[in-house]
């Protein structure tokens, strides 16, 4: 997202705005527009699906200001009249928007009177935009945005442009947004990498201000006032900058977490209420009458997966199992009438999982999947989806979707269970206060990153790496040695605590450091007695531990924020971080590690 001002005919708005979103494009999004504004041409509008080249800028050699918009859909699927800009029902007002509008249902409602283009929670925008415009003559875009962004809940950042207005006025809450303040044009974006080759010089803009930007510089406003925000000048070069100074995609995607998880619930939590929302909906008595659930996936999100068989069991009430999508097979013996299988993939276009997909919507039940990848393959074969919003993710080894499928399969299972009458309201509220405070206490396990550094340092030359775990604490072993291996190419393996003992005990030596899941929903001391086994053959432990618990034994002791059954996901943070930092000490392609792809389209 992101938008250029420049004096009235500046040569090529237009090519401005599109470098700038081809400047964008590393994230792979999936659809583009631009809207175009001058003097005696009045609003231009292109948009289309499909990649930023696909885009055809139009030529209006008066345009002096323009907007532009990559998307990664949240709402609706990408298609050309899903892409950004949208306007309102004269065309007069374009708009493009990142993050959620959480009450867009409500404002559409309030829009009888409106023709809308899109199935888009953006689009509300615009034409509550035009309300204020038609209300009252003087109104200015300024006034109107102001006015507008009082009635919008959720995060998001927004450009707006209007026909006969030579400013771009721009808002910020909870997304991004960075002015470029150049000699003769003022940019905006998401993101410095949009523009760096215009200008180093940029504002920063805080979360509830407005701005309007022209040729001739920006005026910046909180609550109402004129504020001076400053100028910093970014010493990034390209490449470093669009990993937001990261030197890897992988370590910026493991950060972005609490915002990445802010996306996955809002807008979807009913605390008090003990409920949630995630938009679907099952055919009358298929949940009452539900005997089982099936999850298919592969690799890091069969682990997803693991995480939530046990919370379907218990929060659901209904049996669950997991199964490898490669070895999935419709079993004799099961109702497909009464069994829902849940398909968790990351890109929606795994060939192993869209396989498993296949075999049980041909053995007649029905299918879910849970993605991150709206129109992928996936949302197209089965009945009904769960998008996980955590946005693009680049670097191959999957981070930040693990953690935001974990969090909307949770929410999946408080649904089920609520719809079947199997989990009461008080049983559910404790559940959704934990990824209510999920993205806080991933903060929180962040911020301790230097600890788990040192400990990567300390340990990672290690001839191989064992991690343990129980109950929910299994599947984030498992995920913390995969994780582990994928990225440094040592050996690691995960294991359920209890089966330490027999057999793989007698690989642990004093050069075998053991890591341990040792929080709520793993059954820490129980866990610990395993470690302890370990320790006493010289095994150095590492342990994510509950806040205010404490083992004295531990090497290295890493507290984890209480948040319940979600407390082993907030420990795989800490997992991430030591693979991450084992592998960064040995120089390795951590975002492109050796034979693998983020994607995985052959069976
Ligand atoms: C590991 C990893 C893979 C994927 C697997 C499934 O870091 O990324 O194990 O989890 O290839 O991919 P999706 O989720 O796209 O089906």
């Amino acid at each position: 997202e992101g938008g250029a001002a420049g004096d009235g005919g500046f040569a090529g708005v237009g090519d401005i705005v599109h470098e700038g979103l081809r400047n964008l494009e590393y994230r792979g999004y999936d659809s583009a527009g631009v809207a175009l504004v001058g003097e005696a041409s009045g609003l231009t509008v292109a948009k289309r699906s499909g990649e930023v080249n696909n885009l055809t800028v139009p030529d209006v050699p008066d345009a002096s200001l323009g907007v532009g918009h990559t998307r990664w859909s949240t709402h609706g699927p990408p298609t050309d009249a899903n892409a950004h800009p949208h306007t309102d029902c004269v065309g007069e007002v374009a708009v493009v928007h990142n993050g959620i509008v959480e009450n867009h249902e409500a404002l559409k409602r309030d829009l009888a009177d409106h023709e809308f283009t899109s199935d888009t929670d953006t689009e509300v925008i615009p034409h509550l935009i035009e309300e204020e415009l038609d209300a009252d003559s003087e109104t200015t875009l300024l006034d109107a945005v102001r006015a507008v962004e009082d009635r919008l809940e959720g995060s998001y950042a927004i450009c707006a442009v209007r026909e006969g207005e030579d400013e771009i006025v721009v808002a910020r809450r909870g997304s991004p947004l960075v002015l470029g303040r150049g000699d003769d044009a003022t940019f905006v974006a998401s993101d410095v990498t949009a523009f760096l080759e215009h200008t180093r010089d940029v504002t920063y803009l805080e979360d509830g201000d407005v701005a309007a930007l022209s040729a001739d510089g920006v005026e910046v406003y909180a609550d109402g006032e004129s504020v001076d925000r400053g100028v910093e000048t970014v010493t990034w070069e390209a490449d470093a900058a669009e990993k937001g100074g990261y030197d890897h995609y992988m370590r910026k995607e493991i950060h972005e977490q609490p915002e990445s998880l802010r996306q996955t619930i809002a807008g979807r939590l009913d605390v008090d209420g003990g409920d949630v929302d995630l938009d679907v909906s099952f055919p009358p008595g298929f949940l009452a009458d539900l005997e089982e659930i099936q999850i298919v996936a592969c690799g890091t999100s069969n682990y997803a997966g693991r995480y939530a068989a046990q919370l379907f069991e218990e929060l659901s009430g209904v049996r669950a199992t997991v199964e490898i999508a490669s070895e999935y097979e419709f079993g004799a013996g099961r109702s497909p009438d009464r069994t829902l299988v849940v398909a968790v993939t990351q890109s929606g276009e795994t060939a192993d999982t869209l396989g498993a997909v296949r075999r049980a919507n041909a053995a007649g039940a029905r299918t879910f999947a849970v993605t991150n990848t709206l129109g992928s393959t996936v949302t197209r074969e089965v009945d009904d989806t769960a998008f996980i919003r955590a946005g693009p993710e680049i670097g191959v080894a999957a981070t930040k979707t693990f953690a935001s499928q974990v969090a909307t399969l949770t929410m999946l299972a408080v649904a089920i269970g609520r719809e079947r009458g199997a989990l009461a309201a008080a049983d559910a509220r404790p559940v959704l206060e934990g990824l209510r405070d999920l993205p806080g206490a991933v903060q929180q396990v962040l911020d301790a990153e230097p600890t788990v550094r040192e400990a990567a340092t300390e340990y990672g030359d290690s001839e191989a790496f064992f991690f343990v775990g129980r109950q929910l604490g299994v599947p984030v072993a498992l995920e913390g040695a995969l994780k582990l291996k994928e990225i440094s190419y040592d050996h690691a393996e995960g294991f359920a605590a209890g089966e330490l003992k027999h057999g793989p005990l007698a690989l642990v030596t004093p050069d075998t450091p053991v890591l341990a899941v040792l929080t709520d929903g793993s059954r820490a001391d129980e866990t610990m007695n395993n470690v302890t086994e370990a320790q006493t053959r010289g095994a150095p432990a590492i342990g994510c531990v509950s806040a205010g618990e404490e083992y004295a034994t531990l090497d290295v002791s890493l507290p984890v924020p209480d948040v319940g059954l979600v407390e082993p996901l907030v420990a795989n943070v800490y997992l991430q971080l030591f693979a991450y930092h084992v592998a960064n000490d040995k120089g390795r392609s951590i975002d492109k590690p050796r034979n693998l792809a983020k994607s995985v389209t052959v069976e």
